[in-house]
């Protein structure tokens, strides 16, 4: 998905921020970025005229990509489930839904079969006269989930842009924020995708695939070449902050990551300053996830942070918000029972009520796990 062209001229709604003209000029913008707009575009303007509430969720995990020609990336865990899953519901709330996810994650609707333990055939045995019918025991559940997706696509509620690095995902994300601006509150961003925090920036990528046996000088920053001859020391010099010092550098991949800017910042200020955002929190450690949900929802200033942790994120999450008074903020764990293979499931994206309904339990205690 991504290209070297430049990237085309998209009115910043901040334009004295120098992080964001950096980054957006510095980086190219990639090729299918005109088209997926388009598209956003044509979605956002017939479902704003139909007086329809539109949400945008991002779904799945940003690549770092390490060459321009990618052979090797950075990537991580996250399958889609959250983003997917929660795109069903907003449709079932009557929403148009803008997914925009990680190319082969989890989709909406076909989730229930895609990435299933079976194989897709697993679902299916032939019929009669060649034809092909899905296996009894799955036919009840397959038929609901096909007539919504179906329902979905007949009256154009939910438009799908894939992105992959973590590049595609910031060019995109901007556009399309930008273009909910108009619709106010009524446009919801449920920002559910795993965002990568480091990147090669453009400048320091290199064009074709690193070497393993020249590692090191592919991959130093720009200059470095002026410092070649220190480097060819380096390259069989041990230095201090060497982890195995007995590999010399020249033989490792020494990989140099940048931050990425915290376009969160950007998004609730500028690209949609008066739209419904929603963030996530993913940590590892319980004991900071719930101050740094805290902490995002102060700095940010926009309207709910979910946190999750990464072993429990499918059963308990947090909703951090400012209380109803306006008087500080608030927290409030979700939870729904455990999956188990053996019972029925219930997705803790289900709303809130429902989630409550059926089991699930509210509370303000700590993660059980
Ligand atoms: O897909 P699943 O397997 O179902 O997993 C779901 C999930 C755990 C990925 C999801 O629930 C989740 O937590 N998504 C957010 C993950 C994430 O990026 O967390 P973070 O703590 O790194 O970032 C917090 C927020 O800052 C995010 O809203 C992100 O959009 C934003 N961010 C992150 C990095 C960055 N450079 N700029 C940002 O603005």
């Amino acid at each position: 998905m991504s290209s070297t062209q430049p990237p085309p001229e998209i009115p910043s709604a901040n334009p004295i921020d120098p992080v964001e003209h950096d980054y957006f000029t510095l980086n190219p913008a990639p090729a299918s970025l005109q088209k997926h707009t388009s598209l956003a575009r044509d979605f956002i303007t017939t479902h704003a005229s139909a007086g329809r509430r539109v949400v945008l969720v991002t779904s799945g995990g940003t690549t770092v990509p390490l060459e321009r020609q990618t052979v090797r990336f950075i990537d991580n865990f996250s399958a889609g489930t959250r983003g997917a899953t929660s795109a069903e519901y907003f449709l079932e709330a009557g929403y148009a839904v803008i997914f925009l996810y990680r190319e082969f994650s989890l989709l909406p609707y076909s989730r229930h079969y895609s990435h299933a333990t079976n194989c897709f055939l697993d679902f299916l045995h032939e019929g009669p006269n060649g034809s092909v019918l899905a296996r009894e025991e799955y036919t009840e559940k397959m038929l609901a989930v096909l007539r919504k997706y179906q329902a979905a696509k007949r009256d154009n509620l939910l438009l799908t842009i894939p992105f992959v690095t973590i590049n595609d995902y910031l060019f995109i994300l901007r556009s399309i924020a930008q273009l909910m601006r108009p619709l106010g509150p009524s446009g919801l961003l449920y920002l559910a995708a795993a965002v990568s925090d480091f990147f090669v920036p453009n400048e320091r990528m290199v064009e074709h695939k690193i070497q393993s046996t020249d590692a090191s000088p592919n991959i130093r920053p720009q200059g470095a070449e002026d410092r070649q001859d220190q480097g060819q020391q380096d390259d069989e010099a041990f230095d201090n902050f060497d982890s195995s010092p007995l590999i010399p550098r020249s033989k490792r991949l020494v990989i140099d990551l940048d931050p990425v800017p915290k376009f969160l910042k950007n998004l609730v200020d500028g690209w949609a300053p008066e739209g419904m955002i929603v963030s996530f929190k993913l940590e590892t450690d319980p004991e900071i996830l719930v101050s740094k949900a805290r902490y995002s929802l102060e700095r940010y200033q926009h309207h709910l942070v979910i946190g999750n942790l990464l072993v429990t994120r499918k059963w308990e999450v947090v909703f951090v918000a400012r209380s109803e008074e306006g008087e500080g903020i608030r927290e409030e764990w979700i939870r729904v029972p455990r999956r188990r293979k053996t019972l029925s499931k219930i997705d803790i994206e289900v709303d809130r009520e429902g989630g409550r309904e059926d089991g699930g339990e509210k509370g303000k205690e700590r993660p059980l796990d």
